[in-house]
């Protein structure tokens, strides 16, 4: 590659999940501290990150026709953008993005994100780079200080996965279960604080496997560290997510029961009803003990709104236990739930299964699911319509005056009135729709 001059203005693209948008973000306030500003917006970056995501579908595609229409764009600009691909992609088929696409210079995985400055000082100087190294705490350590937050933040407290359910990338894209040290995350939590933020959401892909030393050495799980966040003052709201049913233990539970500021929301993932799939899953719960496991959660918090994530037409999943599945959709209620078509994942066991199932049934089977998923999320806003609840401001509505905002429940509320967002509201849920609530605002409990 040609050297090239240093980038004035970048753009951070993220796809999938939650821990991608923390990444992202972090990525941006690295790129930040080296005086790159945010490219206005309708005008082409110089320096362009795609924050990948590999867990469904045709990821590796998406990237390359992203890449195909920057070049473009770029040309059209009069302009070579600096293309860095990072997240779970470029940790997953990195060498092949650098062979396939010379147009990308950068390619850095998740947990080394933190050297990208470094790299784009290379690419700068013309080479082209790769690191997919996984250092992780390491990462944490590097990265500059929070000093803006939105009203709801995130907080990677907790990366990799050990369950190796085998459907799943992630094992293989982010690494080994690690814990970012209880100190480093209740002083991050307050910079959060001081930076804007009144709720944090504690981000892992296996949160609740997350362990620490408290500041007296005595070992904690997430409860531990849910209590010790409890603490900080400004902090409104603390949420989790995402969890494995397995390592879900009674402090937990009971924190749901103890802590005001933690929502009356759980996200725990159960994919599949039917226990012969869960097995071939290699998940280590049953549908029963889910469901008993679910009880105990609303035993300590009657109104917890429950969401999970469901896999239809995983290898061998026949219409019986597909129906096992609609069944324990009713049984449990969901406040709402995301629900995904099988797609194999290179080098993964469910991938080269016998008896992989025909797309048009996922087809028909996924909108049966969203179906039932979907009733059951209306049938849930409508039992909270006549309540009042605090509703945290995030941003201003569609038309003039009007505001949105997240219940407890994590539902989305759209008022009119007086406020200002990161206030938190007192609000009467007047009507519900099947995605949100038209609020009523009663009163601006704390601007
Ligand atoms: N195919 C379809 N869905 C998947 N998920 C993870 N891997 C796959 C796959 N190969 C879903 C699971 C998980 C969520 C994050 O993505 O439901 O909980
Ligand atoms: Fe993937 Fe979640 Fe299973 Fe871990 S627990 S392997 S992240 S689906």
């Amino acid at each position: 590659m040609k050297p090239t001059t240093a980038p004035r203005t970048y753009r951070v693209k993220s796809f999938g999940c939650q821990m991608n948008v923390y990444d992202g973000e972090r990525m941006a306030e690295m790129l930040g501290e080296r005086g790159i500003t945010p490219a206005p917006e309708g005008e082409e970056a110089d320096l362009v990150v795609l924050n990948t995501c590999h867990i469904r579908e045709r990821a590796a595609e998406k990237v390359y026709s992203d890449i195909g229409r920057l070049v473009k764009a770029g040309a059209k600009a009069g302009k070579t953008p600096l293309i860095a691909v990072a997240g779970c992609v470029a940790q997953a088929e990195g060498d092949e993005i650098m062979a396939r696409a010379p147009a990308v210079s950068m390619v850095v995985g998740p947990q080394a994100y933190h050297r990208l400055p470094d790299m784009i000082d290379r690419a700068v100087q013309g080479e082209r780079n790769t690191d997919t190294d996984m250092p992780a705490i390491a990462k944490f350590a590097a990265l500059p200080e929070r000093r803006k937050s939105a009203p709801a933040a995130f907080l990677t407290v907790q990366e990799g996965c050990d369950k190796f359910c085998t459907y799943c990338v992630v094992p293989y894209t982010r690494g080994a279960e690690i814990s970012r040290p209880y100190a480093d995350l209740t002083l991050e939590a307050r910079k959060l604080v001081d930076a804007g933020a009144r709720e944090i959401t504690l981000l892992g892909q296996n949160v609740s496997a997350w362990s620490g030393e408290d500041e007296r050495g005595h070992a904690v799980g997430l409860a531990g560290l849910i209590r010790a966040l409890a603490e900080v003052d400004g902090l409104a709201r603390i949420r989790y997510t995402t969890s494995h049913p397995a390592d879900m233990d009674d402090a937990l539970i009971a924190a749901h029961g103890e802590i005001d500021k933690l929502m009356p929301y759980l996200h725990l993932p159960v994919q599949s009803g039917s226990d012969r799939v869960l097995k071939a899953m290699n998940r280590s719960h049953t549908a029963d003990s889910y469901l008993r496991l679910l009880e105990r959660f609303r035993a300590a918090r009657p109104d917890l709104a429950l969401s999970g994530d469901f896999i239809v037409g995983f290898p061998g999943e026949t219409e019986a236990e597909f129906a096992e599945t609609l069944a324990l959709v009713d049984a449990v209620g969901y406040a709402q739930a995301y629900s995904f078509k099988y797609s194999p994942r290179p080098g993964t066991p469910a991938a080269t299964m016998a008896d992989q199932v025909a797309m048009e049934v996922m087809d028909e089977r996924l909108q049966r699911l969203q179906a039932a998923i979907n009733r059951d999320q209306h049938a849930f806003n409508r039992a909270t319509q006549g309540r009042d609840c605090e509703v945290l401001v995030e941003r201003k509505g569609k038309l003039a005056g009007q505001w949105l905002g997240k219940s407890p429940w994590l539902q989305s509320v759209w008022f009119e009135g007086d406020c200002a967002i990161g206030d938190l509201v007192e609000v009467h849920l007047a009507e519900a729709g099947p995605n949100s609530l038209r609020g009523v605002i009663r009163e601006n409990v704390a601007a």
